[in-house]
């Protein structure tokens, strides 16, 4: 068998055999295989795709390139994992809600890359937090308070972590076996039983449309299936941020407020769908409406809070700072987006007057006298706040030094955007739309202009 005879099969469009994908996966991760190889392959699956099989021998082959977790002394353990958003806080706020209501949390969560945040550097914005436990340590929590949060250890699916960074540099990423396998193969090694999987779709998301996200989802839950792990997907929207900030200490204070009951609604609504699920997997009560129950409930009467608080305890984390969230470290500017109507006036101006052209440059009465009519329109005060898209707005969070494009990046936990209206709201002229969390005073001025353009306003 050689890397050649594999590249020129999957890229003449056959299916690849078991024996193929282990060789390919084993010789890759000891480095006998070439990155210019593997990117041949990795691009022919891309392009010619993969049939059930193939993803699921290349999850396992994945799984089984380094450490499998063995949960076991834990009972039944639920994961969740997203395929990425932007504010997406989800996990701070649901992993303590099911600890608390009894289910341990065993979890390694990511870093985030490109214009996607991670669970694991919004924990790190809590002074002294330990992100980096021996495995030993991590069961040992669970153990003890039924609840851990770490990063992923070195040796968790080394072929994964291999290929997905040849991946994001060979414009790769977007690929339904190639995100499936990754994922799977993540959590497989991560020795939970049951997965619950929150598949996101629109601008913020890997999956552009709700029909390529289930598509997505269940290639997982097949994978899943055959793996031996139980698995259910959540479809969610991830068309704007996610609730009302963005950037890593004001998501992580967010999440506080969210546990103490002052929960955005689509973060809620996202919680406890993944939650009612994790319930149910987990054994405890098949109504997915009552299991929503007793997580509010836990909301309510603090126990939940009080999870959070002792895992932050637990690992070294100062929970002064959940206490008192004003002591969190604040970006040097705050710098406000406030919504100008001739923002609005000049850009409708633009492209109507665009539009007008392509349509219709002969009948030019017509069209000066649509523009006065226009500008009269334009008298109407209240407006309404038509996308906000979510990928825009975690380049720009990136932008503002919030998020890292190449892993060794630094990130600066305190910046990042604080949204006052979403997709839906009304605004007048003088609304703050949101603040910019900004520590480089340029820099913070223009992403308040960026983000002014962002915002769609009609
Ligand atoms: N998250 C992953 O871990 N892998 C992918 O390929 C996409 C999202």
């Amino acid at each position: 068998m050689n890397i050649q005879e594999i590249i020129a099969k999957k890229r003449d469009k056959r299916k690849l055999s078991k024996e193929e994908i282990d060789f390919f996966i084993e010789e890759y991760t000891k480095g006998t295989i070439a990155d210019y190889q593997a990117s041949a392959l990795i691009m022919a699956i891309y392009l010619n795709g993969m049939e059930e099989e193939e993803t699921t021998n290349l999850t396992l082959a994945m799984a089984n390139s380094g450490d499998i977790l063995d949960l076991s002394a834990l009972g039944t353990v639920v994961d969740k994992h997203s395929t990425g958003g932007v504010g997406d806080k989800v996990t701070l706020i649901l992993a303590p809600i099911i600890a608390s209501l009894g289910v341990p949390v065993a979890k390694m969560s990511g870093r985030g890359l490109g214009y996607t945040g991670g669970t694991i550097d919004k924990l790190e914005s809590i002074p002294r937090y330990q992100t980096n436990l021996p495995e030993e340590e991590f069961i040992a929590n669970v153990k003890k308070i039924g609840i851990s949060l770490i990063g992923q250890t070195r040796n968790l699916a080394p072929a994964d972590k291999k290929i997905y960074a040849l991946r994001d540099a060979t414009s790769t990423t977007e690929s339904i076996p190639l995100i499936a396998s990754s994922i799977m193969s993540k959590k497989i090694a991560a020795g939970a039983n049951k997965i619950v999987l929150d598949v996101t779709y629109g601008s913020g998301a890997f999956m552009k449309t709700k029909e390529r996200a289930q598509e997505l989802a269940n290639t997982m839950m097949r994978i899943g299936k055959l793996a031996g792990r139980e698995t259910v997907a959540v479809i969610t929207p991830m068309e704007e941020p996610l609730g009302r900030n963005v950037g890593n200490s004001l998501e992580v204070v967010e999440a506080v407020e969210a546990l103490k009951g002052n929960i955005a609604e689509d973060v809620k609504e996202v919680v406890l769908a993944l939650g009612s699920n994790m319930l149910k997997l987990a054994g405890k009560g098949d109504n997915l409406e009552e299991n929503k129950q007793k997580m509010l409930e836990n909301i309510q009467n603090g126990k939940a809070y009080a999870k959070l608080k002792e895992l932050v305890a637990n690992q070294g984390g100062d929970v002064s700072y959940l206490e008192d969230t004003d002591k969190f470290k604040k970006a040097k500017y705050e710098m406000p987006v406030v919504f100008e109507e001739e923002d609005v006036r000049k850009r409708e101006k633009i492209e109507y007057s665009n539009n007008r052209e392509s349509i219709n440059n002969i009948d030019m009465n017509s069209k000066e006298n649509s523009v006065k009519a226009q500008e009269n329109d334009m008298d109407i005060k209240q407006r309404t706040i038509k996308r906000l898209p979510a990928e825009e707005i975690g380049k720009l969070s990136v932008f503002l030094g919030a998020g890292r494009m190449k892993k060794e990046d630094e990130i600066e936990p305190e910046v990042g955007i604080t949204f006052y209206k979403k997709v839906g709201d009304k605004v007048e002229k003088g609304d703050t739309l949101a603040v910019i969390h900004a520590n480089n005073e340029e820099k913070g001025k223009e992403a308040v202009e960026r983000l002014k353009k962002i915002y769609e306003i009609n």
